[in-house]
């Protein structure tokens, strides 16, 4: 935050997402009066973690769609925190608008841009109503940019693309830097060609100052999509689009977790403790050596993939059976979409029949929890697991394998790490694994989890200097910084 005020002055960070980054529990009323346990609760998740907790110090607007009962805007303060911030929600009331928008950003965008054509549903209409919420998005933001002088504007990810071309005409002489991250993968341009709507798209972000990517393959995507759709009406120079008189610096900031917060509750007084309750809730011996999987149970985490490696192993390597187990946490995610309902009924058979397969005496080797859990036990969970499994087809960066190696100081936990998420670019000595070869994922498994603990543990040290270098504090300031620059130039 002091950099920010070293950059920025007085003027306010105006923040859009899909997702609000507070949820509010409701009570009864008496219940509230006696009660002074908080009426904010915080969904799991970096990005939105980091900057509430930056517009707890600077102060600041941010705009979200309604997802829970409570005041519109809603103060976000914390005692020990010296600003708060005002939470507008813009509200759908109308739901044949809401379920189009929801469709064409999840059965049209997610799986086109995580190259799952397969998976696309469309209805007729759907554009219209996602460019009538992003319209909403950018009305209520002009609003807000004509009563204060805003320090700049950060807009995130694919539900959201159309919101600046809304803002940019109705912003005044003197606007703030208009920025965009995009926070997952921006595929191969053939797999765009299915989205009608795709130059718009592309227009659409080009109506920012500032557009980040994971990495730097996903920013030379864009920028190979936007020539092929836009051709003469652009010109590009190295990571700077000329687009109607405007110059568009494009960016790769690779995101990161709170490596230290994941540390000190991985290892502080409690953990261990809490870690060890959880196994014994959910049947598992603390003792016998797991791996563990975090992921929304969403397609691209590739859990088919992940049990049909695990059934390698057991069967090229008998010695894991009886002796190693997967803890999946696997909270349920957009379960009204069908592409989401039918895939998680047949990953939950899959698991079913595979437990069936290999259960002996008593054991069986996957274990899943369909819920979030807490990052207080996570975080120790990660340090006890043997390894970490990322099986992702596609993935914007994943989180969890970043999250994983905070917690393996010093430790000689595996992070087995596929290689199409974004972690894989930063990450280049970690143990990587083919999601789509079984065969040789599950011997890198075996080989991996053989090997002396001084390998291991070496392994994590060079890795973790990665993911405490690049954490979430370290991309905020790159972006700051990247803005403070273009407004300056
Ligand atoms: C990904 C997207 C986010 C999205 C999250 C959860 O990480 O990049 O924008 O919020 O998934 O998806 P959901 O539909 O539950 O918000």
């Amino acid at each position: 935050s002091s950099l920010y005020r070293r950059l920025f002055g007085e003027g306010e960070i105006l923040v859009a997402t899909h997702r609000e980054p507070v949820v509010w529990v409701e009570r009864p009323p008496e219940e509230t009066r006696k009660s002074a346990a908080p009426r904010l609760r915080y969904p799991a998740g970096g990005v939105s973690q980091s900057l509430h907790r930056l517009l707890l110090q600077t102060g600041g607007d941010w705009v979200a769609l309604r997802s829970s009962p409570g005041p519109n805007p809603l103060t976000v303060s914390l005692p020990d925190q010296p600003a708060s911030y005002e939470l507008h929600r813009i509200l759908l009331s109308d739901p044949n608008i809401s379920a189009g928008y929801q469709r064409f950003a999840n059965d049209l965008l997610w799986p086109l841009f995580h190259e799952e054509p397969g998976r696309v549903l469309t209805h007729p209409g759907d554009f219209e109503h996602y460019q009538h919420v992003n319209a909403l998005f950018a009305d209520r933001m002009a609003t807000l940019l004509e009563k204060r002088h805003n320090g700049f504007v950060f807009i995130h990810d694919y539900q959201l693309a159309l919101v600046a071309r809304g803002l940019r005409p109705r912003l005044s002489k003197n606007p703030p830097p208009l920025a965009f991250f995009w926070h997952i993968p921006w595929p191969r341009h053939s797999f765009l060609t299915e989205i009608p709507e795709r130059a718009d798209i592309v227009r659409g972000l080009l109506e920012h100052d500032l557009l980040g990517f994971q990495t730097p393959l996903y920013r030379d995507r864009f920028l190979e999509s936007a020539s092929e759709l836009l051709g003469d009406e652009i010109r590009i120079r190295r990571q700077t689009v000329l687009w109607q008189g405007r110059k568009i610096h494009v960016g790769d900031y690779p995101i990161g977790v709170d490596p230290d917060r994941f540390e000190s509750l991985a290892q502080g007084p409690e953990g261990p403790g809490l870690a060890r309750k959880f196994l014994r809730q959910v049947g598992m011996d603390p003792e016998i050596p797991f791996l563990i999987s975090v992921d929304r149970m969403d397609y691209t985490k590739g859990f088919l993939k992940r049990l049909e490696i695990l059934e390698t192993l057991f069967r090229r390597y008998p010695e894991h059976v009886g002796s190693l187990r997967l803890l999946q946490i696997a909270p349920p995610t957009r379960t009204t979409h069908p592409p989401y309902q039918s895939y998680q009924t047949r990953v939950r058979q899959a698991v079913r029949e595979t437990n069936a397969r290999w259960a002996r005496d008593g054991w069986e080797p996957i274990v899943t929890i369909e819920e979030t859990v807490e990052h207080r036990t996570l975080a120790p969970l990660y340090r006890l697991a043997a390894g970490a499994l990322v099986t992702s087809t596609n993935d914007g960066m994943n989180l969890v394998a970043k999250e994983y190696l905070a917690t393996q100081k010093d430790a000689g936990g595996t992070l087995f790490l596929s290689r199409y998420a974004g972690a894989a670019h930063g990450l280049r000595d970690a143990v990587l694994i083919d999601p789509y070869d079984p065969e040789g994922s599950a011997r890198i498994i075996h080989t991996a989890l053989e090997e002396p603990l001084a390998i291991r543990s070496g392994r994590n040290r060079i890795l973790r200097e990665e993911v405490l270098r690049h954490n979430i504090y370290e991309w905020m300031e790159s972006i700051l910084n990247e803005v403070h620059d273009l407004k300056n130039r």
